[in-house]
C-alpha cells in the first residue's frame, strides 16, 4: 500500500474544543489561573517556574543551552537541528494501549521559511536499546508537527493540504498528537486548533507500525535549513505539554534535578563534598543533613555557585566514625509561592582503615557509546569497591552529539555541564556512597590533545596551524576551564599549592590519604610542554606525533621540555617522604602511563586508528611499528624517567588511563624491569582504539608476542605483562564491544602487600562469569616489586623490635633518600641499586627521626648479615 494512501486528510471547520483552558501565551492569562500540583507528572507546569536555563527535573533537553524558562514558557532558543526536549518520567510502553500529547506552541515571527525546519513532537524516539536515558541522547523516532511553511508532516512527508496560517502560528495553536491500535496496527492522528479551541486541520494516518510508537515522546525543534549568522534567537514556545493514555508508563524516580548527584573525599577528618545542580535559579542555597537517631539534622548551609551550579560543602572536623548516612536538600521556589523540596542522599562512608583489603574501581574514557552505561554500573557494583577512581576523559566533546560550543561564554558553561551531567546520569550511583576521584584530562576540557604549557593561551605561532594545540596551551577561557576544575575536583583533598597557573588557572595536584592507602594525584597535562614549540621543524610533528621516520627522537633530549613540571616535581619528593601512621602504599594517578605503547603500520598512520582493521581473536597482527605519540606520558623522557626513579623510592605503584588500551607493564629507566608498574585501565568506551602489535621479542613464556620486553618510539623501555588489544568479539554493537572497553579493578592487600589488578570487558558480568577478564589478567604484584634493582646492591636485613610496621628511610651519604617504606611487619632487607653506604632511619609520621643508623654498606653479595633495632 502507497503510504500516502494511510494518510487521511481532513480538514475541518468551526468544531470547537476546549483545549486551550490552560494555555498561558501572554494575552490569554484569563485562561491561565488554573494550577496544577508540582507533583503532576503529566502536565507541564512551567508557568509556575521561575525563569532559568533549565526546563525542569522532568526534562532533558538536546542541548541544555537550547531550552530555557522564560515568563512561564517554556523556549527553544536556536535554529539549528534535532533539538529535543525528552520527557523523563512518561515514555511509550509496549502495550495496546492508546495515548494523547498536546502541547501549546507559538512560533517565532522571524522564522526561516521551508519544509525542512520542523516544530512538533519525535514520538517513539529510541536508541539501540530502549533505556530512556539513552533514547534521551542517542534517539530516533517519528518526527510529527508543523514546518516553517504551516504545512503539517508526518516523517519525511509534507501535507501541503494541512496547512496552518502564518498568523495562527505566531499567535498560539495547540499541537495534539494521538495514537489508537486498530488492528495490529495503529492510527495516527495529528491535529492543530487555534486559540479558541476551533479545529485548523487534522490528519490521520493508518496501519503505522507499533514497533514506531514505543519509547520516548519529545517536544522538536528541528531546523536544517537556517541562517547560519543569526541562528541564536527564539524559536519557538512551549506551554501546558499533556500526557495522557494508558499505552504511556509513568516513573517518576526518573526525574533529573535539579540535584545531580555528589562526589565526596574523606581524608581523616576532613569531609569536602559537592553537590552537582542543575541550571536553578540563583541565588539558591543547598543544606547539608545527617541522620541522628532517626532524623534529620541541617550541620551546614551553602551557596549555588555559578557557573558550575555546585554547593561546596566543607567539613574540617568531621566527627563520625561509622559511615554515616546524608541528604542535600533543597528548596525549589515556584512563582505562586510554593516551595518543593527535593533531596540526594548517600553516604559518607566509614574509612576502610582496619580493612584487610581495600578495593578501587578505576576508570578512565566515557564516550557516549553505550550510555548510560547502565551495565558497567551494574557489573562494577558486583565487586563492591571502597573508592572510585575516573582517570580522564569523563566525558569526550563529542558526547551527546551537536559537537561542541566554545563561545558565547554562558552558553559554553552549559555545553559543558550537559555532557558532564551525562557523566553524571550514568555513573552517580558508583560513587553515591564511596569516595571518588576525577582527573579531568583533555577531552574533559574540549581538547583533542592537551598541552597545557602551565597555562598559556594558544601562541601566535601556532595560529595557522592545523594542529595549533601542539603548540601548548588552551583553547578554552580560563574561566571555562575553571569550571571544569569546580565540577571536577572542587570535592577533592585541598590543593598541595593552590596558586593559579597562568590566566588565573586553577590546579589541583595534591595527596588523598584514605583507608591506609596514600594517592598521588598529579596533573600530566596541564604543566606539559607542546611539541611543536619544542621539537624543531624537520620533526615534522602533527596532531603530537613525529611524523619523519628519520628524525631521531631517542637520541635527542630537549631538558627543557616538561611532563609533569617543576612544582609537581617538589610535591612528589615531599609526598614520597609523607607516610602517615596507617599509610601501607602509596599510588600514582594520573591520566596517561608514562609510556608510548602504541604501534601503527606507519609513522604517518595516525588519524586512521578507527579504521584500522580489528583482528580476530588470536591473530598477530605484523608490520606495525611503534610511534611517537607526545600526548602519551612516554614524552618527555628525561622528565618521564625524573619522576619514575623519583617514585620507586616508596615503591609507588601508578594507575593511570587516557590510551583506551589496557595494559600492565613495569617500567625500565635505564635497565628494563628497574622501575615500578602501572596498570593502564581500559575506557569505557571509546572511538579511538589503540593498539600494540610491536615485532615480538622475546615475549613471556606461554604469552603472546607483544608482552616481554619492547621499547616505545621514545626509546622508553617497557616490561609488557599484559596488553587487551581490540579484536572482533562478535558482539553488537561492534563499535563499543569491539575496541576492548572495560574497567578496572584493583585491590590493595594490607595483609600480604599484594595488589591485585583485574582488568574486565564491559561486556562481561563478573558474577555469570568470574573467569571473563581480558586475556593475562588478573595479575598480582607485590608492592616490594616496585623497586628491584636490576644489579641489587643489598644492605643488612632490619630487624625493629618495638614497634609494628616502622617506616624506614635509606639515606645515602649526600643526605639524599633512596628508599622510603613503611614495612609489612618488622623484618626488611633493603635492596639498593648503587653500591655505597648509607644511613637508615626510623621515622615517625611527621618525619622526625627516631633512630639512626649510620655507615651501613650496600654489598653486591648478601652475606646475612642483620641490624636489629629496637625502638
Ligand atoms: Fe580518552
Amino acid at each position: 500500500m502507497n503510504r500516502r494512501e494511510n494518510i487521511k486528510s481532513i480538514l475541518l471547520g468551526g468544531v470547537s474544543a476546549s483545549l486551550l483552558s490552560n494555555c498561558i501565551f501572554p494575552g490569554n492569562e484569563k485562561e491561565t489561573q488554573k494550577k496544577e500540583p508540582p507533583s503532576s507528572h503529566n502536565i507541564s507546569n512551567w508557568n509556575l517556574m521561575p525563569d532559568m536555563d533549565w526546563a525542569g527535573p522532568k526534562y532533558w533537553g538536546n542541548r541544555l543551552q537550547d531550552w530555557n524558562i522564560n515568563d512561564g514558557l517554556l523556549q527553544c532558543m536556536v535554529e539549528g537541528r534535532d533539538r529535543t526536549l525528552h520527557h523523563l518520567t512518561m515514555q511509550i510502553g509496549s502495550s495496546r494501549n492508546s495515548f494523547k500529547s498536546k502541547v501549546a506552541i507559538r512560533f517565532s515571527e522571524d522564522l526561516t521559511k521551508s519544509n525542512q525546519n520542523k516544530i512538533g513532537y519525535v514520538v517513539g524516539s529510541k536508541s539501540w536499546n530502549l533505556e530512556y536515558r539513552a533514547s534521551a541522547i542517542h534517539g530516533n523516532g517519528l518526527e510529527v508537527g508543523i514546518n516553517t511553511l504551516g504545512n503539517l508532516f508526518i516523517g519525511d512527508e509534507e501535507f501541503k493540504q494541512n496547512s496552518v496560517d502564518k498568523g495562527n502560528l505566531t499567535s498560539g495553536v495547540v499541537l495534539e498528537v494521538s495514537a489508537e491500535p486498530l488492528g495490529g496496527a495503529y492510527t495516527l492522528l495529528l491535529s492543530v486548533f487555534d486559540k479558541s479551541g476551533k479545529i485548523l486541520t487534522q490528519l490521520e494516518k493508518k496501519d503505522v507500525d507499533p514497533n514506531e510508537l514505543i519509547g520516548n515522546i519529545a517536544l522538536l525543534c528541528n531546523f536544517s535549513e537556517f541562517d547560519s549568522e543569526n541562528t541564536d534567537h527564539l524559536v519557538c514556545s512551549f506551554d501546558q505539554w499533556e500526557l495522557s493514555g494508558d499505552k504511556f508508563t509513568k516513573n517518576e524516580d526518573q526525574i533529573f534535578g535539579p540535584l545531580c548527584f555528589t562526589q565526596y573525599t574523606r581524608q581523616k577528618n576532613l569531609v569536602k563534598l559537592t553537590a552537582q545542580f542543575c541550571p536553578i535559579p540563583l541565588p539558591s542555597k543547598a543544606k547539608f543533613e545527617v541522620k541522628q537517631e532517626g532524623k534529620w539534622k541541617m550541620i551546614q548551609e551553602a551557596e549555588v555557585k555559578y557557573p558550575s551550579y555546585t554547593a561546596q560543602f566543607r567539613f574540617d572536623d568531621w566527627s563520625y566514625v561509622e559511615s554515616t548516612s546524608f541528604r542535600i536538600s533543597y528548596d525549589f521556589k515556584y512563582k505562586d509561592g510554593s516551595i518543593e523540596t527535593f533531596y540526594w542522599d548517600g553516604t559518607i562512608s566509614k574509612e576502610p582503615v582496619s580493612k584487610k583489603s581495600v578495593k578501587a574501581f578505576v576508570a578512565s574514557c566515557n564516550h557516549d557509546l553505550g550510555f548510560p552505561d547502565q551495565d558497567i554500573v551494574e557489573y562494577a557494583s558486583v565487586h563492591e569497591p571502597d573508592l572510585v577512581l575516573f582517570l580522564g576523559d569523563q566525558f569526550y566533546e563529542i558526547n551527546g552529539h551537536f559537537g561542541f560550543q566554545t563561545a558565547p561564554l554562558e552558553k559554553a558553561y552549559l555545553d559543558y555541564l550537559r555532557k558532564w551531567y551525562m557523566f553524571g546520569w550514568s555513573y552517580r550511583k558508583l560513587f553515591q556512597h564511596v569516595p571518588v576521584i576525577n582527573l579531568p584530562d583533555d577531552h574533559d576540557v574540549f581538547q583533542g590533545n592537551l598541552f597545557g604549557a602551565n597555562g598559556i593561551e594558544f601562541p601566535k605561532a601556532s595560529a595557522d596551524k592545523r594542529y595549533p594545540r601542539d603548540y601548548g596551551g588552551y583553547m578554552m577561557p580560563p574561566d571555562w576551564v575553571n569550571l571544569a576544575m569546580t565540577t571536577q575536583t572542587s570535592h577533592m583533598p585541598d590543593p598541595y599549592d593552590s596558586t593559579p597557573i597562568e590566566r588565573g588557572i586553577h590546579v589541583f595536584y595534591s595527596n588523598w590519604d584514605y583507608g591506609g592507602i596514600s594517592f598521588g594525584i598529579v596533573e600530566d597535562r596541564k604543566f606539559k610542554s607542546g611539541p611543536a614549540a619544542v621539537l624543531p621543524h624537520e620533526a615534522e610533528v602533527r596532531d603530537a606525533y613525529i611524523e619523519n621516520p628519520d628524525y631521531p627522537i631517542k637520541e635527542r633530549s630537549f631538558p627543557d621540555a616538561h611532563l609533569l613540571g617543576t612544582r609537581q616535581i617538589d610535591f612528589l619528593k615531599e609526598w614520597i617522604e609523607n607516610w602517615k601512621n596507617e599509610t601501607e602504599f602509596k599510588i600514582l594517578l594520573s591520566a596517561a602511563p608514562f609510556h608510548a605503547l602504541q604501534t601503527l603500520p606507519d609513522e604517518k598512520s595516525n588519524g586512521m586508528q578507527p579504521r584500522l582493521e580489528i583482528p580476530e581473536k588470536g591473530e598477530y597482527i605484523l608490520g606495525d611499528i611503534p610511534v611517537a605519540d607526545m600526548d602519551s606520558g612516554g614524552w618527555p623522557k628525561h622528565e618521564r624517567d625524573e619522576v619514575l626513579k623519583l617514585i620507586k623510592k616508596s615503591f609507588t605503584l601508578h594507575l593511570a588511563g587516557d590510551q583506551h588500551l589496557p595494559s600492565v607493564t613495569q617500567y625500565g629507566i635505564d635497565d628494563y624491569q628497574d622501575a615500578g608498574y602501572t596498570f593502564a585501565v581500559p575506557a569505557l568506551a571509546n572511538s579511538w582504539p589503540r593498539r600494540w602489535w610491536p615485532p615480538i621479542n622475546e615475549p613471556m613464556l606461554g604469552q603472546p608476542g607483544y608482552t616481554g620486553n619492547h621499547e616505545d618510539a621514545f626509546g622508553n623501555k617497557v616490561y609488557v605483562r599484559a596488553v587487551a588489544n581490540p579484536y572482533k568479539t562478535g558482539l553488537e554493537p561492534a563499535r563499543l564491544y569491539d575496541r576492548s572497553p572495560g574497567y578496572g579493578i584493583v585491590t590493595f592487600n594490607k595483609i600480604s602487600r599484594d595488589i591485585e589488578f583485574e582488568c574486565w570487558p564491559r561486556y562481561v558480568n563478573p558474577k555469570n562469569n568470574p573467569q571473563g577478564q581480558f586475556l593475562g589478567w588478573p595479575i598480582t604484584v607485590n608492592q616490594l616489586e616496585n623497586n628491584l634493582p636490576v644489579k641489587p646492591y643489598f644492605l643488612p636485613t632490619i630487624k625493629v623490635t618495638g614497634i609494628v610496621n616502622p617506616l624506614i628511610k635509606i639515606i645515602d651519604d649526600q643526605n639524599v633518600t633512596q628508599l622510603i617504606l613503611r614495612i609489612n611487619g618488622e623484618v626488611f632487607q633493603p635492596v639498593m641499586d648503587k653500591e655505597g653506604v648509607y644511613s637508615v632511619l626510623i621515622v615517625d609520621e611527621v618525619g622526625e627521626t627516631q633512630k639512626q643508623l649510620d655507615g651501613i654498606k650496600a654489598v653486591a653479595i648478601s652475606n646475612g648479615s642483620e641490624l636489629k633495632i629496637s625502638i
